[in-house]
């Protein structure tokens, strides 16, 4: 156990501790974050996939998903011929039971899949095949050669949820409309100060706090951090102190000094509850993107186009955090029916802001042939 020192540090840099050298230190060190990783040659099986369309599939792999679980799986039946499935030894039974933040996240692979494939020359035909949330077959995907759909793909690479650095300005009436684009009467935005923007800062505080005290979700979290290099590189998922927004002393703290399961220890939910509180009042406000229709279909549906904002929000320099817990807690779903009417059906909670500095991204992913295998 790294205890008394492991304390001291995580009491000081919780409260703004300055270790003078550390610095230098610190960036000596090689941390496991996406551009320092080249991810070790694809020992991809012959005939699986063509060179594009392993492509296609690294690009689909870069889309966000909660914790970054990366619930996906590709049976390729033959180079052309896929079937997306969900990985379910990826899912988030304490947090979403139901495997809703699964299916989106699904959703923006398939939106990812879909961009990357026509900007390379190809046309994903899509066919959602799965019936209840529990299916383990999604999707059957054929790619054809087809016209070319022009898309900057650096745009997927360069897109990342960022924690921290918000400005407090509200969003601009342009680009309110920019990002509501896809989402055409499944979007509402609530600026800062707003009635509705307050109810839902105190409400995702409040449900944060419900869920850091609930063992099951808080262990869960645990199972998915990734604080050590070793352990990142060997995974390539899960969170890291960076994408967790724990930058800088803070995050070379954490890395050195604690081990995953100090995550559980009453004081550090604490300073988890604490410091997201804190964000939760920071930026221009909340977005909230309401489901479509058609069940499971309706789901992927919602996660691909929130996922067509998400790419456009990287444009215009404007974070998108979605902060769910509202959603997976019995207490703010609860605090979101007193506050709107019953047939609205919120997906995704985003707390958004303009930047300075758009991040590089820093989330791990695993190399395409980890996910793929013959169908
Ligand atoms: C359905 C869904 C739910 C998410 N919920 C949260 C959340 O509650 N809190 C949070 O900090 N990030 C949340 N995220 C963001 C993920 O943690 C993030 O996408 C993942 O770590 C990969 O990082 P990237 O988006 O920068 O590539 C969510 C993402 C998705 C798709």
């Amino acid at each position: 156990m790294k205890t008394t020192r492991k304390e001291f540090i995580t009491q000081g840099l919780y409260g703004g501790l300055a270790l003078t050298g550390v610095t230098a230190l610190m960036s000596a060190c090689a941390w496991a974050r996406r551009g320092s990783i080249r991810n070790e040659q694809e020992s991809m099986p012959r005939g699986l996939l063509s060179g594009e369309g392993a492509e296609i599939l690294r690009y689909a792999s870069l889309a966000p998903s909660g914790h970054n679980t990366q619930p996906w799986k590709i049976k390729a039946v033959s180079p052309e011929e896929w079937i997306l499935c969900a990985d379910h030894s990826r899912r988030l039974p304490a947090v979403d039971p139901e495997n809703r933040e699964l299916l989106l996240s699904l959703g923006a692979f398939l939106e990812n899949l879909s961009i990357a494939a026509g900007s390379l020359g190809y046309a994903a035909d899509i066919r959602i095949t799965a019936r209840t949330p529990q299916d383990t077959e999604i999707a059957r995907i054929s790619i054809r050669r087809g016209t070319a759909r022009p898309y900057p793909l650096e745009r997927l690479s360069r897109r990342s949820t960022v924690k921290q650095g918000f400005l407090d300005r509200e969003l601009s009436g342009a680009d309110v409309r920019y990002l509501s684009e896809s989402l055409q009467g499944h979007f509402a935005y609530f600026p800062k100060g707003s009635r509705h923007a307050r109810c839902i800062s105190e409400g995702t505080a409040e449900a944060f706090r419900a869920q850091a005290m609930r063992d099951d979700g808080q262990r869960e979290l645990v199972q998915w951090l990734r604080l050590s290099s070793g352990h990142a590189r060997r995974r390539m998922d899960g969170l890291t102190t960076e994408s967790m927004g724990m930058t800088g002393i803070a995050g070379w703290a954490v890395r050195t000094f604690m081990d995953p399961e100090d995550f559980l220890t009453p004081a550090n939910r604490q300073r988890g509850i604490d410091m997201t509180s804190r964000l939760t009042s920071e930026g221009a406000g909340w977005i909230i993107i309401t489901g479509y229709p058609g069940g499971v279909a309706g789901i992927i549906e919602t996660g691909r186009r929130f996922q067509r904002m998400a790419l456009l929000a990287r444009e215009r320099m404007i974070a998108i955090h979605p902060m769910t817990q509202m959603l997976e807690e019995p207490s703010g779903r609860q605090a979101l029916a007193v506050n709107h009417s019953g047939n609205v059906d919120p997906q995704f909670i985003l707390r958004v802001g303009y930047l300075d500095r758009y991040p590089e991204p820093v989330s791990l992913r695993r190399p395409v042939s980890w996910f793929v295998e013959r169908g």
